[in-house]
């Protein structure tokens, strides 16, 4: 069975202490597990994580596609590579706050696979575009740029998230998406990846689901055969839900 990956998105929230406090509170009362736990906090707060931790994994929330030069306030992914492992790009609210493309975040895919950090990349749609019917065309979308901006070998080491922007704990009228409905999503990934790379990438690339993950539903999407984990926003700042989700992560 393939190791499971319950990852913590903190997004803009905390502040040193309490950054530590969390960290702290999730590393001590973590029980011993196969699966692999990441929290991501912000950029500020890398180094102090990382002195934090001894059994979690760390992860940045974006990075850029240039290695160095005069890029003022982006960071690069071989200055993350010094302090974490992952990295989350495309993440819906970059989409939409920063207004990054599908070219752009595959500029990021590539530069971060090159850097040796283990991208989290996220895909969804939103509910305008649900109800038109036309998911499955931004998913592919979505994907396509970065599958043909990659090799087949770096494509198995990409974590791809799927995370409708209509189910996030944050959306204003939001709505749950339910088992189904996210299995679905995973199972149109693999077929992407099946008819235009290969069966074996679309075997064994990891597919994470994120929106609105919480104690009282981890189980629905940490338990799916058609997923590898769980992408978690507001219940990873609270270290007892977070915990309880990682708990539930155990033997499923
Ligand atoms: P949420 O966020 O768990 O608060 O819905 C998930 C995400 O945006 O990654």
């Amino acid at each position: 069975m393939k190791k499971k990956i319950i990852c913590a998105n903190w997004k803009m929230n905390t502040l040193k202490s309490e950054a530590i406090a969390l960290v702290s509170a999730i590393e001590e009362n973590m029980p011993a597990t196969q699966n692999e736990v990441v929290v991501c906090p912000p950029f500020v707060y890398l180094e102090a994580v990382k002195n934090t931790i001894k059994k979690l994994k760390l992860g940045a929330q974006d990075c850029y596609f240039e290695e160095k030069g005069a890029f003022t306030g982006e960071v690069s992914p071989i200055q993350l590579k010094e302090y974490c492992n992952y990295v989350i790009l495309g993440h819906s609210e970059r989409r939409k706050y920063q207004n990054e493309g599908d070219e752009i975040i595959a500029k990021k895919v590539k530069a971060s696979l090159l850097a040796g950090l283990t991208p989290i990349f996220c895909v969804g749609e939103d509910l305008e575009k649900r109800e038109e019917g036309l998911s499955d065309e931004i998913i592919t979308e979505q994907l396509d740029h970065v599958l043909f901006n990659v090799s087949p070998e770096e494509l198995k080491k990409i974590v791809i998230a799927y995370e409708p922007i209509w189910a996030l704990s944050t959306t204003e009228n939001r709505k749950d998406c339910d088992k189904e409905t996210a299995d679905e999503a995973s199972k149109l990934i693999r077929k992407i990846i099946n008819e235009k790379i290969s069966p074996e990438v679309s075997r064994e690339v990891k597919i994470l689901y994120g929106g609105n993950v919480k104690p009282e539903n981890a189980k629905d999407y940490l338990g799916s055969k058609e997923y590898d984990g769980v992408l978690v926003g507001g219940a990873s700042l609270k270290a007892e839900d977070f915990l309880d989700i990682i708990k539930q992560g155990e033997g499923v």
